[in-house]
């Protein structure tokens, strides 16, 4: 019998088919505090990171956009400002109660009469080929089950000469920091999250989470293997977030 395919869950090994369902369970859990456990956990940098990132896909007037993983929608908020009335925004998140909970706040009251809510899965996204002027994704595509599936994607769907973000945490640059950074994601934020969402475990997978993932050298590459071309990267806040654009020719 074929041995099952074994992925990492946080720190933890589970099966590939199991992946899926316990993200969509530990964002189920969070949903409902989820902006306010981000600002209070980013001591709200994470907004000046998702302004950078969307500054950085040169949104037009007009231009139709896809946000990846969108979750509440900072990101699709943002854009639909750049891009007006003319433009579109598409949220595309496979979780209802992450959409819910951004359709309900009130940052959103203008802009979620100009967003497209979509519930789907990142990994077979259910629109055409080469039809969006550009595509964002934050803090997403470390979820993903097979994150060069997810990347693949999103370069489908982009036109050629559309541009690409990819928004991610990362691991501060400064050993110091690195070191007070690691104390404070594998003590004080699980703490936090029990405290605000009932949920030890879903504050540990966070850090977790981002200690798997490759490094912004390493996603670069990936992004450039995908197709992507003139692939850069911006390091946040000594490192602790990455932004990296590309461009879809
Ligand atoms: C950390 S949140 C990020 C939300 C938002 N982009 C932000 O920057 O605040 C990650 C989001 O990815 C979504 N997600 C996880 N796996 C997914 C998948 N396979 N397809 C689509 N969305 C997915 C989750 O439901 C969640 O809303």
């Amino acid at each position: 019998m074929p041995r099952e395919k074994i992925v990492h869950f946080g720190f933890q090994k589970i099966p590939e088919k199991e992946k899926t369902a316990r993200v969509g369970r530990h964002f189920d859990i969070v949903a409902r505090r989820y902006d306010v456990m981000n600002t209070l956990l980013s001591f709200g940098i994470h907004y000046a990171w998702k302004r950078k990132a969307v500054g950085l896909l040169e949104l037009k007037v007009g231009d139709v956009v896809i946000d990846c993983c969108g979750g509440t929608g900072d990101l699709s908020i943002l854009a639909s400002r750049r891009v007006g009335p003319g433009g579109s925004v598409i949220l595309y998140d496979i979780n209802r109660m992450m959409i819910e909970a951004g359709r309900r706040k009130s940052s959103n009251a203008v802009a979620r009469k100009e967003i497209a809510y979509v519930q789907g899965d990142a990994e077979r996204i259910s629109f055409k080929s080469g039809i969006f002027d550009a595509a964002m994704v934050g803090f997403g595509v470390r979820n993903l089950t097979h994150m060069e599936k997810g990347l693949q994607e999103i370069h489908r769907v982009v036109k050629r000469g559309g541009r690409f973000v990819c928004l991610e945490f990362s691991r501060p640059i400064h050993p110091l920091f690195r070191l007070l950074y690691d104390f404070y994601s594998f003590y004080i934020m699980p703490s936090a999250g029990f405290l605000l969402t009932g949920s030890r475990q879903a504050y540990t997978y966070l850090p977790e989470s981002i200690r798997m993932f490759p490094s912004p050298r390493k996603l670069a590459a990936l992004l450039g293997k995908t197709g992507f071309r003139e692939v850069t990267y911006q390091t946040l806040s000594n490192g602790i977030a990455v932004v990296h654009r590309g461009i879809k020719v």
